[in-house]
Parts: structure tokens; C-alpha cells; sequence
């Protein structure tokens, strides 16, 4: 997909109403001109946020966020610029794709959405009117609401039920057999799901991509899915996502194996529940989880089976900086089970015992070994320092080299030396230890007086030609240090050259970094108080960033001068010598 051209991205834009798109998020409350609410980008109680509806801009005064409503959505849904346009355009109706040439290849696709959503028609079609499928839902304890919300449904005991109907669609049978609907043998084309509860897997953005079928008794295979169709790549989606994401975030994900448990939590009222079905987790879909939690928990089976997964699938999930909490169900049962014989608060205790990963594999570890046996101890020592030594964060291996410690009566020296030893062995890409991303954004930056000066320069240039004039007569834009300002200069200054109007919003069209975007919507949130002298208040900022410009140099001249004297060049040293004396002149005349 290309570029969203910019009349769309102008559309969508002036179309949205940031207020209304902040409140599904934020409770809102009227104050002054604007709204204030509490921040959800960073911990807080108290009502930083603020709210321009005039503006159409966000500011919070806790944590120094920002942004249009473009930024809004890239912050709080983990999206890029265009997808956040997109996600917009979508709940606003507008068609963003309507400019791009379809290829043969997206033609293609269109047909096989196309198919699958109408098999879905079907196959529900085909529940409702089937007394026996409906029986066997009922018996699994499933409720008609979730029924209507998974859409799922039955594919008839025929041979061919699916494809006449789709046929009379309009559909060609090699259609349906890319879609994975329609099987080909030497004997003819069939339906390939016959008399099974169907459950349809949608994609992110709700589109029906393949299916999942259940057989209604103890026959084989219990489970058939989709192969991969052109729409349908395996191990790119999640089953249930969409719902998961479809309106607020939630803060956590809970992952399941299989379609049964999924829907079973969602009715319980869980609503943040993904499943797998029954494959080892990828990296793809660890960072689609990525995109909209930071915390996850994961629940499989807890058969053997299910622990191998389990533990395959951590190891992904921590790759991409996750924070992953195991829950373990007792006694074998799967989700699904587990909530039919005790019910969901149970479940729920279960996930506040759920353990952090690491403690999850030092339990594994040590299962079935007796450590008083020197030979078991010596075993489970070793296993668990391998665990440890694999960690970034070093309190934490501090933290567990002492558990491991009080657990063996190990000397905690003798297992900090055997860990150290292990990471000198593996390579040292771990510089970045210390450094995992548990901080949301960069927020709590400070911001260096060079950067405030160049915002107010810029507001004060974007409100008042005269003082534009002004500014831009001491100035150009390549004085701008800044790399975002000095864009905004440029954009600026050849804006009001040519006359052009340039509107705040405008200006912030031209960025599609969240980060410039809260630099810019800064820009406009400037409150330019009237009452002073603002040709005094732009003079101070040229001065502020004149300074820091100088003393850059000086200390690049400085540390110049330091390495000549170190090698004896005193021809070059004691010219630098004059240069330093010059800008500190320069300096003290500012
Ligand atoms: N699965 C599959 N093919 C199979 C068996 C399982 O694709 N032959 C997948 C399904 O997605 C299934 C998941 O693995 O949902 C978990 O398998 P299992 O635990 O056996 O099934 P349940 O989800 O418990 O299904 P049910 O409760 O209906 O027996
Ligand atoms: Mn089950």
C-alpha cells in the first residue's frame, strides 16, 4: 500500500474531533476553554492532561506529552503515522485506499475476504437452523451472545453444501480452493470443513481470513483448520485479537491454546483474552502483541505437551521486551474447563498467583529433583544458573542469585562468580544491560533551555508576522539546533515568504514522528502571555541559543587544544588558542 495522499490525511484530520477521540480513553471534564483529564501516559492521579478543542491539541503537564490527534492515536494504540490515519479514517467512514491502483495480487485477496466472509454467513446460517449443533454448544456451556459475537457456526454433513452455495455467489470453484473452502481430488471438488462447528479467525482489522472446525463427538481429527491461503499466512495472527483491541486497550493480554477457551473467558466477561490455537507462539505474533500491551500472560495446558509450548513461546515473547507472567492451572485442565468447574473468580486468583517467567523456569527446574541428593543439587545449581545468567537486568540477577542462595546454602559469591563466568562465555552483545525498555516512552525528559527558546521563537513566528520578520532577521533556520525546529523553521520561513497562510495544524502535518509531533504540538501550546514585551521575550531566546551554540564551540575548541598539547603540536594549539579567546569574547558580549 502506498502513500495516503495528503487531501485524505488532511481530511481525516480535520474531520476527527480530538475531545471526543480522547474521551474514549480519558474522562474528560470541562475546564476554562479546554478539557483536563488524568494522563495515560504515565502514572498519575491528578489531572495533567489538557485538552485544547480549539487547538485540536494534547498536552500533559506531568509528563510532557503531546500531540494532534494523529499523535494521539500513535501513542496510546502503538501505531505508526499511517496506521493511525487509517484506524481514523476507518471509524470515520472515509475511504483512504481509494486512490491506489489495485494490483492483480490485492484483486485476488479482496476475492478470497470476500468468500470467507460469506462462508461465515453460511456456516452461522447453517447454526441457527441446525438443533443439533446448537445442542452441542449448549452442552459445552455456550452462551448464544458469544455465539453471535465469534459468528460461530456449523458446516453442513454434505459434500458439497458450501461450495453450491458460493458458487450461486457468484464465486468460481478455484476461488474457493485458494481460499482453502474447497478441496480438489482425483474424485472431484468438496467442502473441506463437513459437519463441524466452525469458528471463523479474523484478522486485526475484523476481516474473516480462514477457519477453524470442530468436530461434534470423539472423531479425528478433533480440530481441522485453514492451510495457508494468500490471505491466511499462519503464525501472523492471533485468534480473538480483534476483539482485544478493538476499542479501549487493555493493560494486559492473556494468551490460550485453544478456540474453546478463548471464547469461554471472553463470556465469563474476560475480554482480553487471545488464543494461539494449539502452535508454538512466533515472533511475529509476539510483536503484534507488542503493538497494543507491554504485559502478558500466558496460559496453556498444563499437560507436557503444553509446557514445552509454553516455554518455547515465553522465550519469544521475552525477546521483544515483554513482560511475561505464567498461569499455572491445577490438576491438567485447560481454561475452558477450569471456569466450568470453578468458575471465574477462580481463574482470576489463578492469574494474581501467576508467576514471573523466570520464576516459572527455576519451578521447572527444580520439579522432580531432590536437592538434598548432592548429584540433583549440583544439576539444579546449574540449571537455574543458566536461567539467571541469561538475564539483562542486573538487580534482578542480584535478586534471584540470592533465592538461589537461601534455597542450596550456596555461598551467593560462589554463584555471582559461576554466572559472570557463564556471560564472559557468550558473546558480548549484553552492553545493553540496565537498559530494558519497562519505561513507556521518553517521558520525564528535561527539556534543555536551547529547545524551550527555539519553541517560543517558533511560536512567536507562527502567531505574528512582524515579530517573524524580526526573528528571522537575526536568524535563518540553519541557527536552529534542534533537528525537528530546524524543519519547522524551514517550513516556516518559506511559507510566510511566499505569503501562504500556515495554520498550527498545518504545520504539524509535516511530521509523522510521534516524538516531532509532541515538539511541534508544543510549539502551538505555547501560550504566549500578550502583556509582555514579546521582542524582549524573542531577543532572550536568540541569546539562549546563540550561548548554547557558543559554548559548544568553545568546548569542542577546548578538548581540541587539550589533545594537540598532549602530542606536542604547539603551532596548532596556540592557534585554537586565539580562537578561544575570540569566543569567549563573543560569549561575554552576548
Ligand atoms: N488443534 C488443532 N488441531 C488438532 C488439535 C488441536 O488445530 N487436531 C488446536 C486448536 O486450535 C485447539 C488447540 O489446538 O483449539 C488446543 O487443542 P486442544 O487442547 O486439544 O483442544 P481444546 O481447545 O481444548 O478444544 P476442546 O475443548 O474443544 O476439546
Ligand atoms: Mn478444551
Amino acid at each position: 500500500m502506498g502513500r495516503i495522499p495528503e487531501e485524505v490525511v488532511r481530511k481525516v484530520i480535520e474531520s476527527s474531533d480530538i475531545v471526543d477521540i480522547i474521551s474514549e480513553y480519558v474522562n474528560l471534564k470541562k475546564s476554562g476553554r479546554g478539557y483536563m483529564g488524568v494522563c495515560p501516559f504515565h502514572n498519575d492521579k491528578g489531572p495533567s492532561l489538557s485538552v485544547s478543542q480549539d487547538k485540536q491539541v494534547f498536552h500533559c503537564f506531568g509528563c510532557g506529552a503531546a500531540g494532534n490527534v494523529v499523535g494521539f492515536i500513535m501513542k496510546i494504540r502503538n501505531l505508526d503515522y499511517k496506521d493511525a490515519i487509517i484506524y481514523l479514517a476507518e471509524r470515520l467512514g472515509i475511504d483512504v485506499t481509494y486512490t491506489e491502483t489495485k494490483d492483480k495480487n490485492s484483486q485476488i485477496k479482496e476475492r478470497l475476504y470476500k468468500a470467507n466472509l460469506e462462508a461465515a454467513r453460511f456456516y452461522y446460517a447453517n447454526l441457527q437452523n441446525s438443533s443439533f449443533a446448537k445442542k452441542y454448544l449448549e452442552n459445552r456451556g455456550i452462551s448464544t451472545k458469544v455465539i453471535n459475537r465469534f459468528g460461530l457456526g456449523y458446516s453442513l454433513n454434505e459434500w458439497d453444501a458450501l461450495i453450491k452455495f458460493l458458487k450461486s455467489k457468484g464465486f468460481t470453484i478455484d476461488e474457493l480452493i485458494l481460499a482453502g473452502l474447497a478441496v480438489k481430488s482425483e474424485k472431484g471438488v468438496y467442502d473441506r470443513f463437513r459437519n463441524r462447528i466452525m469458528f471463523p479467525i479474523m484478522d486485526i482489522k475484523g476481516r474473516v481470513i480462514a477457519f477453524g472446525g470442530r468436530v461434534c463427538d470423539d472423531s479425528k481429527p478433533k480440530y481441522l483448520n485453514t492451510s495457508e491461503t494468500p490471505v491466511f499466512e499462519k503464525g501472523k495472527n492471533l485468534y480473538g485479537l480483534n476483539y482485544v483491541v478493538k476499542n479501549k486497550l487493555p493493560n494486559n493480554i492473556v494468551i490460550v491454546e485453544g478456540y474453546m477457551d478463548c471464547i469461554k473467558l471472553h463470556q465469563f466477561g474476560l475480554n482480553n483474552v487471545v488464543a494461539s490455537l494449539g502452535t508454538a507462539l512466533t515472533s511475529e505474533q509476539s510483536k503484534l502483541i507488542k503493538r497494543y500491551v507491554r504485559d502478558v500472560y500466558i496460559c496453556y495446558d498444563s499437560d507436557a505437551a503444553g509446557q514445552a509450548a509454553t516455554l518455547r513461546g515465553l522465550e519469544l515473547l521475552e525477546s521483544v521486551d515483554l513482560n511475561v507472567k505464567v498461569i499455572t492451572i491445577p490438576m491438567g485442565k485447560d481454561p475452558d474447563e477450569f471456569v466450568n468447574l470453578y468458575g471465574i473468580d477462580e481463574f482470576k486468583n489463578l492469574m494474581n498467583s501467576a508467576i514471573y517467567i523466570t520464576d516459572y523456569r527455576i519451578m521447572k527446574a527444580k520439579e522432580g529433583k531432590d536437592i538434598k541428593n548432592p548429584l540433583e543439587k549440583s544439576k539444579f545449581v546449574n540449571e537455574v544458573i543458566e536461567i539467571i545468567s541469561k538475564l539483562k537486568d542486573s538487580t534482578a540477577i542480584q535478586h534471584y542469585a540470592e533465592l538461589l542462595s537461601n534455597e542450596t546454602g550456596l555461598n551467593i559469591n560462589v554463584i555471582i562468580d559461576k554466572i559472570n563466568k557463564l556471560n564472559l562465555n557468550v558473546d558480548k552483545k549484553n552492553n545493553n544491560l540496565n537498559l530494558r525498555h519497562n519505561i513507556k516512552g521518553n517521558i520525564y525528559n528535561i527539556i534543555p533551555a536551547y529547545k524551550k527558546a527555539e519553541c517560543l521563537l517558533l511560536s512567536l513566528s507562527l502567531h505574528n508576522d512582524k515579530l517573524f520578520d524580526y526573528i528571522f532577521s537575526r536568524m535563518s533556520e540553519d541557527d536552529f539546533i534542534t533537528s525537528v525546529y530546524k524543519k519547522a523553521a524551514g517550513i516556516i520561513y518559506s511559507k510566510k515568504t511566499n505569503k501562504i497562510e500556515i495554520t498550527e495544524n498545518e504545520l504539524l502535518m509535516n511530521f509523522h514522528d510521534k516524538d516531532d509531533i509532541q515538539d511541534i504540538t508544543r510549539i502551538i501550546y505555547n501560550e504566549l502571555d500578550y502583556s509582555e514585551d514579546l521582542y524582549k521575550m524573542a531577543e532572550d531566546a536568540i541569546k539562549t541559543i546563540k550561548k548554547y551554540q557558543l559554548e559548544e564551540k568553545i568546548n569542542d575548541v577546548k578538548n581540541k587544544i587539550k589533545i594537540y598539547e598532549e602530542n606536542n603540536q604547539i603551532k596548532e594549539s596556540l592557534a585554537l588558542m586565539q580562537e578561544l579567546v575570540n569566543l569567549q569574547k563573543e560569549l561575554s558580549l552576548l
